[in-house]
């Protein structure tokens, strides 16, 4: 008996080496921690727990069946993140390259199942090199049935990939279809074609880095959501992400101690609005200053900054924020920014996360770059999400809302269900400037008569007051009170019960 108890062991041990003490080594000089290192940093202590530890490929191909390796590449299980449960399943570089063979699949689809039949999160940490070249096609069905399954969870649990390696072919295209994706700087590269294929193809010489290191990632393609120093801050940052989520799209939002009551009123929001209207602000500022304890967690913080995404607490809840950032190029709203928030909104509609929306916007960019790139179905986008969106939604507009951007940034008009603005709200198609030279073109040339006509303009409409007086703003609130009014709103919000019509799905301008 004590034989068959020690043979358990020491197959645990062999499968635990995955690759071999060689290529452990050769992970730890990269920097990088091996997959079950990584697991042992994002789950609470002990509560790992493992399947299929001894799973091996069945490949008989290119000697294949002389080099077997227990777990085949990928390590799958589950465990809890602050107590509460999460699937789990981290590539194994040391084997294979951490490739996807047609059993390393069917590991990856177990969890998967599982994660969606007990609606929980699911998280992918990849450091792999998609298909196993030699499985052939079993690879490529392997990676179909677990992208099917990504679509069939996607709206259902919260599905988060963390790119810790280099990444090619499936291992890049099954955490596309993710709600996030995290990557960490100097190790982590996605593409789905690496540089000796890039070379071979179009001839171009670029670094892993130049294709698709984080900086890439992160600033100018949009594929990532963040990017962290290290593994270990990457996973500990991820655990952060996942406390704000719920499990599922019929889980409630956590919820959690706070610590700041809401009535604390904050006299310093008064003059956060310079008296210029030209002059910026940093917008962040009343976001850190409105959400419990000022802990945010951003969202594509280093993409399209000229709008902010990111999710915060009022009360403990969870809350969705979007804001214009008029540090950015006046806040405006370009594709790239439209394109960002929309799927931010989506992602906190799917869950019924509320929306807590702050506007400062001088419009959309005019020009042939943003219209040849776009603009117009870009920019539906933003205007499709937040209409579709039945969460509550709660919008207070802190100065300029030009436009159709006033539209779009979750007005009164796409069933918003607070709508606030502050004193220094101006309301308008267009700033005071194009509106005069539009509207009285044959004064142009007098300097006199464009003084009073820019005057009258600002008088009657640069303020909240004309779009109050319809009831497209439910109120103007000093600013100090802004944390306090959220609150209420979103207190009073709990029972919100809002449907669309019924439909298979909608269809958003893609
Ligand atoms: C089998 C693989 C492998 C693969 C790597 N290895 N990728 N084995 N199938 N796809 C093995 C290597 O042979 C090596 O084994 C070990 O993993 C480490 O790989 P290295 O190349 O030494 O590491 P590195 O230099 O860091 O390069 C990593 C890499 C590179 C960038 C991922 O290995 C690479 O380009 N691999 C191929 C990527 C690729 O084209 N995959 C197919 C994509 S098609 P030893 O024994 O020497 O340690 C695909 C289709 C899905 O995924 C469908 C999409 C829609």
């Amino acid at each position: 008996m004590k034989e068959i108890l020690h043979e358990l062991e020491v197959r645990r041990e062999r499968a635990r080496m995955g690759g071999g003490q060689g290529r452990i080594d050769a992970q730890h000089k990269r920097g990088k921690l091996t997959a079950r290192e990584r697991i042992d940093v994002f789950l609470d202590e002990g509560s790992f727990e493992e399947f299929d530890m001894f799973v091996e490929h069945r490949s008989t191909d290119f000697g294949m069946e002389k080099s077997k390796i227990a777990g085949d590449g990928v390590v799958t299980g589950w465990g809890t993140v602050n107590g509460r449960t999460v699937f789990v399943f981290a590539k194994d570089f040391t084997v294979f390259g951490g490739s996807l063979s047609e059993t390393h699949a069917q590991k990856i689809m177990k969890v998967q199942d599982m994660a969606l039949k007990n609606r929980a999160p699911i998280i992918g940490l990849y450091d792999a090199g998609g298909a196993r070249i030699q499985e052939g096609v079993a690879a490529l069905g392997g990676y179909a049935e677990v992208f099917q399954r990504n679509v069939l969870a996607s709206g259902v649990i919260p599905q988060i990939s963390v790119i810790m390696g280099p990444c090619a072919g499936g291992d890049v295209y099954s955490p596309a279809m993710t709600d996030f994706i995290f990557m960490v700087r100097d190790t982590s590269y996605m593409f789905v074609t690496g540089p000796d294929v890039v070379k071979t193809v179009t001839n171009e010489t670029v670094t892993s880095e130049e294709l698709g290191g984080a900086s890439v990632h992160t600033t100018k393609s949009s594929i990532a959501d963040g990017a962290y120093d290290n593994d270990v801050d990457a996973l500990l940052q991820v655990r952060r992400l996942i406390d704000f989520l719920p499990q599922s799209n019929t889980a409630p939002v956590p919820e959690i101690e706070c610590f700041q009551p809401v009535d604390d009123v904050d006299e310093s929001l008064d003059t956060l609005v310079p008296a210029n209207a030209n002059k910026p602000y940093d917008i962040k500022e009343l976001i850190l200053k409105t959400v419990d304890e000022g802990d945010f967690f951003e969202i594509q913080e280093s993409f399209a900054k000229n709008i902010v995404c990111g999710f915060g607490r009022i009360e403990g809840s969870t809350v969705g924020f979007v804001a214009n950032q008029p540090m950015v190029l006046a806040g405006v709203l370009d594709s790239d920014a439209s394109r960002k928030a929309a799927r931010f909104v989506r992602f906190c509609d799917c869950f019924g996360i509320p929306v807590v929306t702050f506007v400062d916007v001088p419009g959309f960019l005019p020009g042939t770059a943003q219209e040849y790139g776009g603009l117009i179905k870009h920019g539906a986008k933003l205007l499709f999400a937040f209409a579709e969106a039945t969460v509550p939604k709660v919008t207070v507009i802190t100065r300029k809302a030009y436009g159709g951007a006033y539209d779009v940034m979750a007005s009164k008009h796409l069933r918003g269900d607070f709508n606030y603005a502050w004193p220094t709200a101006q309301i308008a198609v267009m700033g005071a400037k194009g509106a005069v030279e539009i509207i009285f073109r044959k004064d142009i040339a007098d300097p006199e008569k464009i003084a009073e006509h820019t005057k009258m303009y600002e008088d009657r409409f640069l303020s909240p007051f004309v779009a109050a007086e319809r009831g497209y703003i439910d109120e103007v609130i000093m600013p100090h009170s802004t944390r306090k009014r959220i609150a209420r709103a979103l207190r009073l919000l709990r029972n919100k019960d809002l449907q669309n019509p019924w439909k298979k799905h909608d269809n958003i301008p893609l």
